[in-house]
């Protein structure tokens, strides 16, 4: 059977998605497109969407589904990795029109977990690497293992936003799961594990043939 190349990546916040995103991305060969990253460079360059979404990114919001769809109309190619696309019923329909996925896998994560993991994370401001103060501190205290850049926390990862992610998630996202399983293409997995041994079930999940 060949390897799945249309794949999209869900669960709460903090379950791994961007982590794996980038493993999977690198492994299949494929491109890793993530919403929020591609949010966060807009807010970054102060253009018009990004102005429009910071608000809503930093209350741990949705933002509208019209100008995510916009955002990412023309950027599917033939092999990619959707790490936070789509997370309401409406961006699953979109996506629909524009393309042909082959597997949903959804990376599962108790919310317990989720506001540890993300209250510890700290991201490069200049690379954008990222670190997390309990599994995977950089060597020096807030500083970039890599390029040296200064360590920081986003905007909305603090414990309130955090909590409103994880009920928003459960509110628009969690439906999002029942219309790829009745489409027979989703895999779920055990998020809580150490990030080789998720990777691995990964990639095995999305080797193995549609459950
Ligand atoms: P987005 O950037 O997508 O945020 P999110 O879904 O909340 O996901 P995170 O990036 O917080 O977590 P992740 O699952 O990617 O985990 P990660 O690998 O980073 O979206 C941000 C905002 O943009 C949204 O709230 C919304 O406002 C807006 N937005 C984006 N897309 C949208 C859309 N489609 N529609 C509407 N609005 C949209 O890992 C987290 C931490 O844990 C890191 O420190 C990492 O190092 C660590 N870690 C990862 N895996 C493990 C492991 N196995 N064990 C231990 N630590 C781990």
């Amino acid at each position: 059977m060949s390897a799945s190349r249309r794949i999209i990546l869900l669960g709460p916040p903090g379950a791994g998605k961007g982590t794996q995103a980038e493993l999977l991305a690198e492994n299949l060969g494929v491109e890793h497109i993530s919403t929020g990253e591609m949010l966060r460079e807009e807010v970054r360059r102060g253009t018009d969407l990004g102005r429009k979404a910071q608000g809503y990114m930093d209350r741990g919001e949705l933002v509208p589904d019209s100008l995510i769809i916009e955002m990412l109309g023309g950027r599917l190619g033939e092999g990619f990795i959707l790490d936070g696309f789509p997370r309401t019923i409406e961006q699953a329909t979109a996506l629909d029109r524009l393309t042909k996925l082959d597997r949903a896998l959804l990376i599962g994560l108790a919310q317990d977990e989720v506001v540890r993991r993300l209250t510890a994370r700290r991201v490069c401001e200049r690379c954008g690497l990222n670190y997390n103060l309990l599994f995977h501190p950089p060597q020096v205290e807030g500083v970039c293992d890599v390029c040296g850049g200064k360590l920081i926390r986003r905007n909305d990862d603090n414990p309130e936003a955090i909590r409103r992610r994880y009920r928003v998630y459960q509110a628009e996202t969690a439906p999002v799961k029942e219309f790829y399983r009745k489409r027979s293409i989703l895999a779920e997995i055990d998020g809580v594990r150490p990030i080789e041994e998720v990777f691995r079930d990964a990639l095995d999940t999305l080797a193995g043939s549609a459950p």
